[in-house]
């Protein structure tokens, strides 16, 4: 399995660093448009290679996309990140264009990869490379509601002053400040649902909080995380490779699929080696159908944006 990812910045040196420490991949390429930096980044891992007992082989280069060729996935992570104040959307005069020089030039050399996007605002992103590339649906996966169920499950825990293994959530809808659909409902801990221990007005509270998970990170890094964007699409990426078969939301180009068209947004997936297996239906109440509808309302808001 050889995986590349665009952007040596931190978000990218995350995802190759849990990779990495994963151990499940031969190769990873890390690429960068800034002289010397993805090369650095790349040695500065493989100097952790022994003491972190992993076998891949992480190489950096400087835009030099042959490097890449024959990759089984590659993950963009390239782009401006927000800073305080700014909303996921406002990044997108700046990073369609580079996602979109990205996708290209990564198909020219591995015509049959999975690509992951990373970079925001990542529903619209994800509806961009379908857009230009043309490639087969279940093989464009935008990276979002993996994160954010972590933030949840993270809030979660810390409601239920329980470990997290504990405890179970998923997030759907867009990967957004207000798009996030924290399914409350459906959480549980030890199969116990979580309504049965937390009130009503603090499960609101763990879903504001989910909600603006990276934005609350933004006002206290200056720039958004890179951790938990990192390990999520690690997730992802050995779910591909080891054909795991394995449950995440992510966002995906829907057909039909929760009353949605011509959007990519996140919904239940199976991902396994061929990418998105599977688009798994749940049943909603309306009021989760609404949210959904509002959701996908704004995402087609910001793909508007787009020049196609
Ligand atoms: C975040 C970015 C990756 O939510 O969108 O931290």
């Amino acid at each position: 399995m050889k995986v590349t990812i665009i952007g040596a910045g931190a978000v990218g040196a995350s995802c190759a660093e849990y990779i990495a420490i994963k151990n499940f991949a031969s190769e990873v390429v890390v690429l960068d448009i800034k002289e010397g930096y993805a090369e650095g980044k790349a040695m500065d891992l493989m100097q952790t290679a022994s003491l972190n007992g992993f076998d891949t082989k992480i190489t950096g280069s400087t835009s030099d996309y042959s490097k890449t060729a024959n990759s089984d996935v590659c993950v963009i992570t390239s782009g401006i990140p927000r800073k305080p104040g700014m909303t996921r959307e406002e990044l997108i005069g700046i990073n369609a264009g580079i996602v979109k020089t990205v996708s290209s030039s990564l198909l020219e050399h591995s015509p049959n990869t999975i690509i992951i996007v990373v970079s925001n605002p990542m529903d619209t992103m994800t509806y961009l490379v379908h857009k230009t590339t043309g490639i087969a649906k279940n093989r464009i996966i935008g990276m979002g509601g993996a994160l954010d169920s972590a933030r949840f499950k993270y809030r979660l825990a810390e409601a239920l002053e329980a470990p997290i293994s504990d405890v179970d959530g998923m997030v759907i809808g867009g990967h957004s400040d207000k798009g996030m659909i924290p399914l409350t409902r459906m959480a549980t801990r030890n199969s116990v649902p979580v309504t049965e221990f937390l009130s009503k007005e603090r499960l609101e509270k763990v879903a504001t909080d989910t909600k603006v998970g990276g934005a609350t990170l933004t006002g206290l890094l200056g720039t958004s995380a890179w951790y938990a964007p990192g390990a999520a699409v690690s997730s992802m990426v050995r779910a591909i490779a080891c054909d795991l078969k394995k449950m995440f939301p992510c966002s995906a180009l829907l057909e039909g699929e929760y009353g949605l068209n011509d959007i990519s947004i996140g919904v239940p997936v199976i991902l396994g080696k061929n990418g998105i297996e599977k688009i798994v239906k749940i049943d909603l109440t309306d009021a989760e159908k609404s949210k959904m509808q509002e959701s996908a309302a704004a995402v087609k808001k910001t793909n508007e944006l787009l020049e196609l």
